[in-house]
């Protein structure tokens, strides 16, 4: 099982004969390693429907006749858009055969367009495949909760914000790894623009430091096997 960042929080997970990518935001990303035409997957999800997440998941979706994974919401705009999708919600999981999704609460919006288009509440992942636990936990703020989600999942990767502004920052985030005790943080959502930029190599020394949990912090277009 492989695991390539695509920039942002845009992620493809390979799975040998299953590929996901989450959030594939590509047109317009300045730090994106690839072009649309590039990726193909059989399953696209989706946190929320915000330009940097929702981005070119229709067109994947239509390229590679692949399935989104949403909220209801959501769904159902790009099932209005003509490409297959399977509606979740938060709370909900689903066995998909090679892999099983669960939705989380996320702590943020998600509309798209203006007048903005409502698509439903924004949400994490909890994605198990091949004996591994991956938590993306989309754009959000710190919540609680994450010491739930932290008991009630071995997580071995959480996918973590640390951009602030839009979603926690490296504080914020420090304490949401404490509550979702993690075998490995990977952050994401920073450096794609100068209103996120922050500094991985101090975050990570602020993690490992803190918490004794080791900090991965992987360059877009870089895969590592999990
Ligand atoms: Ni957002
Ligand atoms: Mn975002």
């Amino acid at each position: 099982m492989h695991l390539t960042f695509l920039g942002h929080a845009a992620f493809l997970i390979n799975l040998g004969g299953t590929k996901i990518i989450v959030d594939p935001f590509i047109t317009d990303n300045p730090t994106a390693p690839c072009q649309v035409s590039d990726l193909m997957a059989n399953w696209i999800l989706v946190s929320h429907g915000h330009f940097d997440h929702l981005g070119d998941a229709v067109e994947i979706a239509r390229n590679s006749r692949g399935t989104v994974i949403g909220v209801a919401e959501l769904a159902k705009f790009c099932t209005n858009k003509g490409v297959a999708a399977h509606a979740m919600h938060i709370g909900g999981s689903h066995d998909f055969g090679s892999f099983k999704v669960k939705l989380t609460m996320a702590l943020h919006g998600s509309s798209l367009g203006s007048p903005a288009e409502y698509l439903g509440n924004p949400c994490g992942f909890i994605i198990s495949a091949q004996d591994k636990t991956i938590y993306h936990a989309g754009d959000t703020g710190l919540f609680g909760d994450m010491e739930l989600l932290g008991r009630l999942n071995n997580i071995d990767y959480a996918l973590i914000p640390i951009g602030d502004n839009f979603t926690m920052g490296p504080d914020d985030a420090l304490e949401a790894i404490r509550m979702l005790r993690p075998k490995t943080v990977i952050p994401m959502h920073y450096n794609t623009w100068d209103i996120i930029e922050q500094d991985p190599v101090k975050f990570k020394e602020n993690v490992e430091r803190e918490l004794e949990i080791p900090v991965l912090t992987i360059k877009p277009g870089e895969t590592i096997t999990l």
